[in-house]
């Protein structure tokens, strides 16, 4: 087996260049999921990436229909009967790129620069789907076998949600049966530090609607005895955080599990300097580190926050001197144990209608929700990860959570009845994900690229 462990690290040594290629192809597909782009390109992601896995060796490669969503992609190998079978999940969706001047290179060229990648997806997550075709294609070239079954399952709606999905995980679950789930599409806790994420964040996000007018007025007319939807619209969303900026609605934060004290010493057993993580999260000088008492690990992994994504009403260009009739605002939840999605839903909504002054009328629309996740992590999956990440690496891995959401890591943890997920990534602090300027450190989607090599061979040994 060692052979053909070292004939896959070497053929991953030597056919680096062509692998980092596969990842700036689909980089070049602009495959935004959200409601409003066109969804051509994310189906056109989804054939690349059928492309890309059947150049690397997998066989019975499709498109994975997802009735009304955007197309999945679901290759296998089965070659080692007799070994455990690992599910690879990642997504080639990606979000929109934002606003377009704040770009150094065009957000779907991708363009090397200090050791990074940039471009849309680099790291969230075409990363992660060109770091498996990589793992797998070394092998099955270099060793023409793979140490272990394996099943790769690329979704194309994860940053909308994964409803689809998810719905088709319910029939399909003997495709996607597997002994350990392995999740590319977290991030790394420092640059060049391995980690393995144990808990996810959930989110509840809803898009609120706040009319007062059937048309809009002049503001020097009609101020004084109309109300503004803009004003009713921010005291609503005002009265969603405390003077700590944590957040304020009534009995949200009775649901908030504690910490066992084991994972209270996980926690603070991590290094941390405030101007590092100032920087790391570009907070401007001046700008107060919010959330109260506590971590910002905790805060950010283990605590409810609330975010509004963006607000509505006129524009900066036509900002004339009126009264808007309609103002519009997204703002999500990020949800952890034990908060329930559909009981914070409720909360949220009857919190905003309580708020809405003035007789304004509000609509309220729930986006799909996702739930939180979190594992033990003491079984022998967990501890190969480990083992493979300190090799791919040469640096011991970090244990961490993540304050983001992935849909579907826990409906996929109860179809498989509790197969261990490993979730890891090729993000790191300065990735920018979501943002504009996303990139990806080279160095660090090699090393990844590695330690799921080493990690192939090091589940071959765990029961089946
Ligand atoms: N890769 C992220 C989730 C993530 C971020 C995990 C950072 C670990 C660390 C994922 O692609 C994502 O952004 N998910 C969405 C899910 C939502 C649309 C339900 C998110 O968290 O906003
Ligand atoms: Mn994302």
């Amino acid at each position: 087996m060692s052979t053909n462990l070292n004939a896959a690290l070497d053929y991953f040594n030597t056919h680096k260049p062509d692998l980092l290629n596969d990842l700036k192809d689909l980089i070049r597909i602009p495959s935004v999921s959200f409601p409003g782009f066109d969804p051509a390109p994310v189906r056109t992601s989804a054939e690349a990436v059928v492309k890309l896995l059947s150049r690397s060796g997998l066989k019975g490669v499709r498109i994975l229909e997802t009735g009304a969503g955007h197309p999945a992609v679901f290759g296998q190998w089965t070659g080692a009967p007799g070994k455990p079978t690992v599910l690879l999940y990642a997504h080639h969706d990606v979000q929109p790129f934002g606003r377009e001047e704040l770009w150094t290179s065009p957000p779907f060229e991708p363009a090397e620069r200090n050791g990074r990648l940039y471009g849309r997806g680099s790291s969230d997550d075409k990363g992660g789907v060109a770091m498996y075709a990589a793992a797998i294609r070394s092998f099955l070239e270099a060793a023409r076998t793979l140490p272990v079954n394996v099943k790769v399952l690329i979704e194309g709606e994860e940053e909308v949600g994964s409803t689809n999905l998810n719905k088709l995980l319910e029939s399909h679950r003997d495709l996607f049966s597997a002994d350990a789930i392995i999740i590319a599409d977290s991030e790394n806790f420092d640059s060049g530090v391995p980690s393995l994420t144990a808990s996810l964040r959930g989110i509840v996000t809803v898009n609120i609607e706040v009319r007062s007018l059937s048309s809009s007025g002049h503001s020097g007319t009609w101020g004084g005895p109309l109300p503004d939807p803009v004003l009713a619209l921010s005291k609503m969303l005002a009265s969603l955080v405390d003077e700590q900026g944590r957040p304020a609605i009534p009995g949200l934060l009775d649901k908030v599990r504690k910490l066992t004290p084991e994972e209270k010493a996980a926690l603070d057993g991590l290094p941390f300097d405030e101007a590092l993580f100032r920087k790391q999260a570009n907070v401007l000088k001046g700008v107060a580190i919010i959330g109260g008492e506590g971590s910002v690990y905790e805060k950010m992994w283990r605590r409810p926050s609330i975010a509004v994504n963006a607000i509505e009403a006129s524009s900066r260009k036509q900002a004339a001197n009126i009264i808007n009739d309609v103002a519009w605002a997204r703002a999500g939840i990020r949800i952890v144990p034990d908060m329930d999605p559909e009981e914070t839903l409720a909360m949220l909504r009857d919190h905003l209608m309580k708020q809405a002054p003035w007789g304004v009328q509000v609509k309220i629309e729930a986006e799909s929700p996702a739930r939180w996740w979190r594992t033990d992590t003491g079984g022998p999956m967990f501890a190969a990860a480990l083992a493979a990440l300190e090799k791919g690496y040469g640096k011991k891995p970090a244990v961490v959570g993540a304050g983001g959401s992935i849909p579907f890591v826990q409906t996929m943890s109860d179809a498989l009845g509790g197969a261990p997920a490993l979730l890891l990534g090729v993000g790191d602090p300065y990735t920018a994900a979501h943002s504009e300027n996303e990139s990806l450190l080279i160095s660090d989607w090699e090393k990844g690229c590695r330690s799921l090599i080493h990690l192939f061979a090091g589940l071959a040994g765990m029961s089946g």
